[in-house]
C-alpha cells in the first residue's frame, strides 16, 4: 500500500498535487459565500419573476397608491414608508396585504397576489420603492 501510493506520486505529481489543492479550494469558496451580503429580500426565498416584479411596482403606485398615496405617505390607508414599516415583522405585513383589514377599507390581494408577491411588495416598500419602479 505504502510502496503503491509513494509510486503513484512519484508517477503523477501534477495530479498529486491538484488532488491536494482542492480542499483549499473549496475552503475558499465557502469563505467567500460567508462574506458575501445576503442577495435581498432574503437568500433562501425565491424572488418573483422580473415581468412580475415589474407588475407588481405598477401595482403598487396605481392600486395601493390610491389608497396609501403615490408616494406612499398615506391617504385613505396609513402611510406605508420605510420608517413607518420599521420593526414590523415581514409575516405580519404580508398576512395583512394577503387578507386585508375586515371592516375597513384595505381588501384582501390573496386573489390577485401570491405570498412570494406579497413578500415582493412588502420588499419593495421598505426599500422605498428604490431606483424609482413604483
Ligand atoms: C381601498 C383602499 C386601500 C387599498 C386599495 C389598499 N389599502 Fe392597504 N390599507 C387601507 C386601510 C384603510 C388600511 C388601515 C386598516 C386599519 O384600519 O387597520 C390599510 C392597511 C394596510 C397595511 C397595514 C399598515 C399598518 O401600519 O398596519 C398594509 C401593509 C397595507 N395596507 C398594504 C397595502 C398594499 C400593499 C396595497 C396594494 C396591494 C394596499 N394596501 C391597498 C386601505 C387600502
Amino acid at each position: 500500500m505504502r510502496r503503491l501510493s509513494s509510486q503513484m506520486s512519484r508517477r503523477r505529481p501534477l495530479e498529486v498535487a491538484r488532488r491536494r489543492a482542492r480542499p483549499l479550494k473549496t475552503t475558499a469558496c465557502l469563505a467567500i459565500l460567508m462574506v458575501m451580503p445576503p442577495a435581498a429580500p432574503a437568500a433562501d426565498k425565491p424572488l418573483p419573476a422580473r415581468e412580475r416584479r415589474a407588475e407588481l411596482d405598477r401595482l403598487l403606485r396605481h392600486d395601493c397608491g390610491a389608497c396609501h398615496g403615490l408616494e406612499r405617505t398615506g391617504g385613505l390607508g396609513p402611510p406605508l414608508t420605510p420608517e413607518r414599516l420599521a420593526g414590523r415583522p415581514d409575516d405580519q405585513l404580508i398576512q395583512t396585504i394577503l387578507r386585508g383589514v375586515p371592516d375597513t377599507p384595505m381588501p384582501p390581494w390573496k386573489p390577485l397576489l401570491s405570498r412570494r408577491d406579497a413578500r415582493w411588495l412588502v420588499h419593495r416598500l421598505r426599500e422605498g420603492c428604490a431606483d424609482d419602479g413604483c
